[in-house]
């Protein structure tokens, strides 16, 4: 089944195509020189770039996976959660697609589509791993913190959320404190590289309590040191912007490692998978790994390209969906930008 994805949630235009367990082709447009100078995605901004490119990755994607329209046996779009005039376009886009070429369309939950990343192959890359369930998945990302039990590829139920700010939210949130710009996660990793990691008291918020995760304690411990030591002001090769970073990386790793390992007892989880813009981080990714193996558990990552967003992702779930004939959209399917979690 040949299924072109479509992505447009939030700043990436994006477009995949996947053919019975294989990505042929993705192609993504981001939008971050657009939205830096603002210190965070500007919704307004994203849509229109959106609408400008749509049509642009859609039809590169195509060119890439050598086919054409008429080779397509389904489409997939992201149909939330998301930033709900960034959603339209690819969602548009898609229907307009399905109507003409009278195929079947269906609705993808950005989220779920993360977590079901590291078991997509690449044409000419390795064989895709094949996990036993259930597993449990955190998915880490700029929106969303969410930590789900797989009984299998479609079947998620939510244990654990985020109950203010995102993980990714909180790298973005405290690279902007400390004068780091927008998107902060890579600078705060590359600047954490180098500093001490418990040079700077952290709390770690909810640690010892449940599944569910808070980070805006975090941000604002963050908050309070660069007043108290005036840190925006310092060059970015400071010797404080290291060590706070590395603190800051450090809370947020041990508070988001230690959730998915309690996931996993909680109920005898056979592996775990770690997805999202933010499993890009590699000190997360080394933690993590190193407390499975100590549970003896399979970790699966996703590789780096597909820890952010892009459509392969959205055209594997989506692909699944169409074989079962789930979230079939008619033309008159709304975006649903809070997409409940599960
Ligand atoms: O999944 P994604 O591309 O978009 C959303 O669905 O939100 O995630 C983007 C988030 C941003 O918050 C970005 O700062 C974070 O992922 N991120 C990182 C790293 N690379 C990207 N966070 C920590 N360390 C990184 N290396
Ligand atoms: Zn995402």
């Amino acid at each position: 089944m040949l299924v072109l994805g479509l992505e447009s949630s939030c700043d990436e235009t994006a477009a995949a195509v996947y053919s019975d367990g294989v990505v042929l082709s993705g192609v993504v447009r981001s939008q971050v020189d657009l939205h830096n100078r603002y210190g965070g995605v500007v919704p307004e901004i994203a849509s229109r770039a959106h609408l400008e490119a749509v049509d642009v990755v859609a039809a590169a994607a195509l060119k890439e996976a050598g086919c054409v329209l008429d080779d397509l046996d389904g489409l997939a779009v992201t149909q939330g959660p998301g930033l709900v005039g960034a959603l339209l376009v690819a969602l548009s886009f898609a229907k307009g697609l399905a109507f003409a070429l009278n195929l079947p369309l269906t609705g993808v939950n950005h989220v779920k589509a993360h977590a079901l990343a590291p078991f997509m192959t690449v044409s000419g890359g390795d064989a895709v791993p094949v996990p036993e369930f259930p597993l449990a998945a955190l998915v880490v990302s700029g929106g969303h913190t969410h930590l789900y039990r797989l009984d299998d590829y479609l079947d998620f139920s939510l244990l654990g959320r985020t109950r203010d700010d995102a993980a990714g939210e909180a790298f973005d949130k405290t690279a902007k404190l400390m004068g780091l710009g927008y998107p902060g996660g890579r600078a705060i990793e590359e600047l954490a590289a180098e500093g001490d990691p418990e040079a700077f008291r952290m709390p770690r918020p909810m640690l010892h309590e449940g599944l569910d995760f808070s980070f805006s304690g975090l941000k604002t411990r963050v908050l309070t040191i660069c007043r108290e030591e005036n840190l925006a002001d310092r060059p970015k090769d400071d010797p404080r912007l290291r060590d706070l970073a590395a603190s800051f990386q450090a809370a947020a790793v041990d508070v988001l490692t230690a959730k998915l390992a309690r996931a996993c007892e909680s109920f005898g989880a056979r592996g775990a998978v770690l997805a999202g813009g933010v499993a890009a981080n590699g000190v997360l990714r080394r933690r993590t790994a190193q407390v499975l193996s100590r549970l003896g558990l399979p970790l699966y990552l996703p590789p780096l390209a597909w820890c952010a967003d892009n459509a392969a992702m959205i055209a594997h779930l989506g692909a699944r969906q169409l074989q079962k004939g789930l979230q079939i959209l008619e033309l008159d399917a709304e975006a649903w930008p809070r997409w409940p979690a599960a």
